[in-house]
């Protein structure tokens, strides 16, 4: 059995394997780990193991790598990119801080390892709101996702500076969506990640990174909840709490790049020790102490 293959080479390798909440089933049963964007960099921080295979998109593994020179860092496949942190260059990001001398620049870590080193801090879902609070300056450019930065920005006494970027996954959730699914499941708590656009927001109960909404969905009293997220992390929800229901906001809420990670090319990561991910050693320290710096401020939900 190919499980049985990837335990073995694991194993022979000193590897562990971690995945995003969005994984297919068949990899988040497989992994070492599952989790949400902070999750999984403070999990590759921390980890003692000689190789790490990163089941999720680019910019995750990418910050694996630059928290980790000691380790080899593999993509199961390197066609799995993430379309939001194509919205942002290091060059347009650089022209921006021209024009806004006295800002900082708070970067989602859904970008690249260019970007990030062009940054003064970064951020996940689970934290933008705790980051963007904890900076000196009065003025911020928040990159590169426009709905969650809108999120931040009224729960903020900040000016926040926004990049018009965007995750197509959360971005085709509609207000509709929420009504359809209100009437359908009255009882339902409305879970929604901040990627969501500003309408969808306004109608849910709570709003929440992956991680948040797992834990939520395990404390919380409630036994119906509509998930306003990319649909892969229903498999967790369901799989952690069998007596409770939960319904996809939107089954068009699919991150075709998340489901590139196969049990076959995770196995073939681990024989073959590709495809490694490495980041120029300039950008890697700079963008290191980005990361660094969001690691010292931790999780806010
Ligand atoms: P989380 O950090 O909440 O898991 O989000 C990652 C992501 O890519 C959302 O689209
Ligand atoms: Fe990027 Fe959206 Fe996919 Fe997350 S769900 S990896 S933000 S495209």
């Amino acid at each position: 059995m190919l499980q049985d293959k990837i335990r073995q080479l694991k194993k022979e390798r000193n590897a562990i394997i971690l995945a995003h909440n969005y994984q297919i089933g068949r990899i988040q049963d497989i992994a070492d780990y599952v989790g949400d964007s902070l999750g999984l960099s403070q999990k590759a921080a921390e980890s003692d193991a000689d190789v790490i295979v990163f089941c999720g998109v680019d910019f995750m593994a990418e910050s694996a790598a630059i928290l980790n020179t000691d380790k080899t860092v593999l993509m199961p496949d390197v066609g799995a990119t993430c379309p939001m942190a194509m919205m942002i260059t290091p060059e347009a990001l650089r022209a921006e801080k021209e024009k806004h001398p006295d800002a900082a620049v708070v970067c989602y870590v859904n970008t690249s390892a260019a970007v990030k080193a062009e940054s003064d801090i970064c951020c996940t879902s689970s934290n933008a709101v705790k980051i963007v609070n904890s900076m000196d300056e009065k003025e911020i450019i928040f990159i590169p996702d426009k709905n969650l930065s809108l999120h931040v920005a009224a729960n903020t006494d900040k000016k926040i500076i926004h990049w018009d970027g965007y995750c197509p996954s959360h971005h085709i959730i509609l207000k509709g969506d929420v009504l359809l699914a209100k009437a359908k499941h009255p009882a339902g708590k409305i879970l929604v990640h901040p990627e969501c656009r500003p309408e969808v927001l306004e109608l849910a109960d709570e709003i929440l990174s992956t991680g948040g909404m797992i834990r939520y969905a395990k404390e919380s009293p409630a036994m119906e909840f509509i998930i306003g997220t990319e649909t892969g992390i229903l498999y967790r929800l369901r799989k952690e709490n069998p007596d409770k229901a939960f319904y996809p906001l939107s089954n068009h809420a699919v991150c075709p790049n998340m489901k590139k990670n196969t049990l076959d090319n995770v196995a073939k990561a681990l024989e073959n020790m590709e495809h490694q991910i490495t980041v120029p050693e300039d950008i890697r320290i700079k963008a290191k102490q980005a990361l660094d710096k969001m690691l010292e401020v931790g999780r806010d939900d």
